[in-house]
């Protein structure tokens, strides 16, 4: 199990290491994990690290670094442009990793919201469907990717020497190779419905169907929660961890102060489309999912 977590001793956000062998482990769906890879902040941005900067109604502070806005958080408009920059920067921090670790990404690579996460993990309340702390591959109910790729990098800056402890899971072909067969096709029209309700903000595809499917039967399933194949693993302050989040069974247990960058990556845009969810369900189910 230790296997699906890979550490690289890399300490320097564009300096590339052994690219190859790092992007096949990524695409197995194996998390890299820098140790000694810190995203750095001033003894001015410390003053960020409490959850107050919050707006008390959104779970995340959330930069749009194509708008150049910032959401989630409150404060004087100075200390809301500190923060903004603070968070801007942690973007160009993961888009240069891994567009230095994965040169072949960048042409495709869509670089999505960037996240600053205050909340405590512990104690949390939550439905069952929306608990992280559950052992889940992302899959998006408003939000259909159509098969597109979710690649998230994520920084520990907690300043008392906390770990952001995962729990990590089983090799997305054998979680798919046991939930996929069980799992009936959409209802026919069904997406069409919830796009024009506004439910969808854009039509939910096959592939959407059954990655939602599987996101939901996993965190419902408490006996797979409690003795699937899984491994914990505890990020510490100063660590940085990469993963595609759509394919990695995870769960966050405990920790606080993390910083989240989302990017998107067409399946076409991948060293090795075969691995992908998308190609994978396919291949299973034996028919095109978009
Ligand atoms: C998640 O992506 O499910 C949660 C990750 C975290 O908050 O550490
Ligand atoms: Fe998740």
């Amino acid at each position: 199990m230790q296997d699906r977590i890979v550490t690289v001793d890399q300490t320097d956000w564009t300096s590339p290491a052994d690219t190859g062998a790092l992007a096949t482990a990524l695409e197995d769906g194996k998390v890299l994990y820098f140790p000694q890879l810190p995203f750095v902040m001033t003894d001015a941005e410390k003053s960020f690290l409490s959850p107050t900067w919050g707006d008390g109604k959104a779970k995340n502070i959330a930069y749009d670094g194509e708008r150049d806005q910032l959401k989630g958080a409150q404060g004087s408009a100075e200390d809301l442009a500190r923060l903004k920059a603070m968070v801007a920067r942690f973007r160009t921090s993961a888009v240069g990793l891994i567009t230095s670790l994965f040169p072949h990404y960048a042409a495709n690579l869509r670089v999505a919201q960037t996240s600053y996460r205050t909340a405590r993990v512990e104690g949390r309340e939550t439905s069952w469907r929306k608990d992280d702390s559950r052992l889940h591959v992302d899959a998006f109910p408003s939000r259909p990717n159509h098969g597109e790729r979710i690649l998230r990098v994520f920084s520990n800056v907690n300043p008392n020497g906390e770990p952001r402890v995962w729990r990590v899971g089983e090799r997305f072909h054998d979680l798919a190779d046991r939930l996929a067969p069980a799992i009936s096709r959409p209802i026919p029209g069904s997406a069409a419905v919830l796009h024009a309700l506004h439910i969808t903000k854009s039509r939910r595809s096959e592939y959407d169907h059954y990655m939602l499917q599987m996101h939901d039967r996993m965190k419902a399933d408490l006996a797979y929660q409690r003795d699937g194949v899984q491994t914990r693993m505890p990020f510490p302050p100063g660590a940085t961890w990469v993963c595609f989040s759509d394919q990695t069974p995870h769960a966050a247990m405990s920790g606080q102060y993390m910083f989240e960058q989302t990017m998107h990556l067409p399946v076409a845009g991948l060293h090795q489309p075969d691995s992908s969810p998308l190609k994978v369900l396919e291949r299973k189910l034996g028919r095109n999912l978009v």
